[in-house]
């Protein structure tokens, strides 16, 4: 007999017919004529219908133990069901309790737990539709993710975890050591670190970025997909310490280049998720923290254009609003989420670029632009969101880029390799970073970062 899933049952891929099912018990309801079982598997938003004859051999003695959580594997016949809303029933000819789960201590009851109640079990939150949705989604655009760059000729680099550089130059690294924190070594008052385990200073990386570029200048067009840690102390909805990352990097591509292939990007992963997730967008849909014209939304999103608007125009369009903002609007001031949210929600009413910012607020590595006083950077917002991509074009002229490094007073003698990059054969390049958690929220509509990633860590939490 063939196990099917139940996925395959709701998307209309099984005939009727004889086969086994294994999964979860979600409610089971007895009566005198008829007992059903609510399965679910895993694999699908909407559980099976097992109907049970209660005569079924050995049922009677298995019926307490049958309760909601409980693993069970069944033998039986997909059937046409007379009842509303559901194609299929199952009605089973066998039926065996594989693992119970004790009624009174089991925590995922039924119904109405709230997100914040399933972040603090993340050991079964999984298991709550939710939470099932949000996973599949999740390994569904991990999927598309590679399969849009392996479709386009990139190649997949792996870049290191454990790293000696600072790719955003900003600081907020976790430190890698097997130092005795309560006996560190020092010479002349400093830390010692050619006593620790690399003989060097090393950290977690914020960015596959600057490896991404050896590779670029190499094998042409290569991406990076993996997690990336920061150790800023930003508490808040769209922040995490671990995050996953996508980092594309080509060489022989401008800023329009990379502008272009980041909104194919995007509107590829939507698309897919919409094509391969009816029923679990459709259950979003139904959330009540999500918008009713959500679907709608991401639909236009993969049928439009993005705007493009460069920095300066954003900030007249800021300083035109007439809305008072808590941080005040000047030209080389970095945006805050109040004003990309003000330029994509209420401006544009869309997913928006906003390009050449300022070189002060930006990092190193950005290609400076003719003025001196802006770089070549591009930012992706969209609506509710705001930040859902960083990018830009890279400096490629080894005198403007070391003038660069010593003007932010980064440390040069870390540099020297990509600093090489730019004496043999350099190129034009460019690529972007989209954060993978930021496009799993926007898509799904889910409020908070740390309900789109298995085992979210951020300041104070590191459990599981
Ligand atoms: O803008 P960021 O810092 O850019 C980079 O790291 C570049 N090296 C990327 C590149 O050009 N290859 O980060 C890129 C994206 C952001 O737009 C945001 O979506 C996400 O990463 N991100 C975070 N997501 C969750 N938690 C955080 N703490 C994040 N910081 C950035
Ligand atoms: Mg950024």
């Amino acid at each position: 007999m063939q196990k099917i899933s139940i996925r395959q049952v709701n998307q209309d891929k099984i005939s009727v017919g004889s086969y086994i099912v294994e999964g979860w018990v979600r409610t089971h309801r007895q009566s005198k004529n008829v007992s059903f079982i609510d399965l679910s598997d895993g694999t699908a938003v909407k559980g099976l219908q097992l109907v049970i004859n209660p005569t079924l051999e050995g049922y009677q003695e298995l019926a307490p133990r049958i309760t909601t959580g409980a693993a069970i594997r069944v033998e039986g016949q997909l059937a046409a069901s007379p009842a509303k809303g559901q194609k299929f029933e199952f009605q089973v000819t066998k039926l065996e309790l594989v693992g119970e789960a004790d009624a009174e201590s089991y925590p995922l009851q039924k119904k109405g737990h709230t997100l914040e109640f399933l972040r603090e079990i993340l050991h079964l939150r999984p298991r709550s539709n939710t939470f099932g949705a949000v996973f599949r989604v999740r390994s569904e655009a991990s999927m598309a993710i590679n399969k849009f760059f392996y479709d386009r000729g990139f190649y997949y680099v792996h870049t290191p975890i454990i790293t000696s550089s600072d790719c955003e130059g900003a600081g907020a690294m976790f430190r890698v050591t097997t130092l005795d924190l309560a006996n560190v070594p020092k010479t002349a008052g400093k830390v010692d670190f050619s006593q620790d385990f690399f003989k060097a200073e090393a950290s977690l990386t914020v960015s596959g970025q600057l490896e991404g570029e050896i590779f670029a200048t190499a094998l042409n067009k290569i991406y990076t997909f993996g997690p990336t840690f920061r150790a800023e102390n930003s508490n808040t909805t769209r922040h995490l310490s671990e995050f996953w990352m996508i980092e594309p990097e080509m060489a022989f591509y401008n800023l329009q280049d990379n502008m272009q292939l980041a909104q194919d990007f995007i509107k590829y992963l939507i698309k897919w998720v919409l094509d391969t997730c009816q029923e679990e967008m459709q259950f979003f849909l139904e959330r009540e923290w999500v918008a009713k014209d959500h679907v709608q939304n991401l639909e236009h999103v993969v049928n439009s254009q993005f705007t493009a608007m460069d920095y300066t125009e954003a900030i007249k369009v800021l300083e035109k609003s007439g809305k008072k903002f808590e941080f005040p609007v000047h030209w080389g001031m970095d945006l805050q989420s109040e004003h990309e949210r003000y330029l994509t929600d209420e401006y544009v009413k869309g997913p928006m670029f906003v390009v050449n910012y300022p070189k002060d607020i930006k990092a190193f590595y950005m290609k400076v632009n003719d003025d001196g006083k802006t770089v070549r950077a591009m930012d992706t917002l969209v609506p509710r969101l705001g930040e859902i991509i960083g990018g830009s074009q890279r400096e490629e002229r080894h005198d403007v880029l070391l003038e660069r490094i010593r003007e932010m007073k980064l440390p040069e003698e870390n540099y020297w390799w990509y600093l090489q990059l730019r004496k043999f054969g350099t190129v034009p390049h460019a690529g972007f970073g989209l954060g993978f958690e930021r496009f799993l929220m926007y898509v799904t509509g889910m409020q908070n970062i740390r309900d789109v990633i298995p085992f979210p860590r951020y300041p104070g939490y590191s459990k599981f």
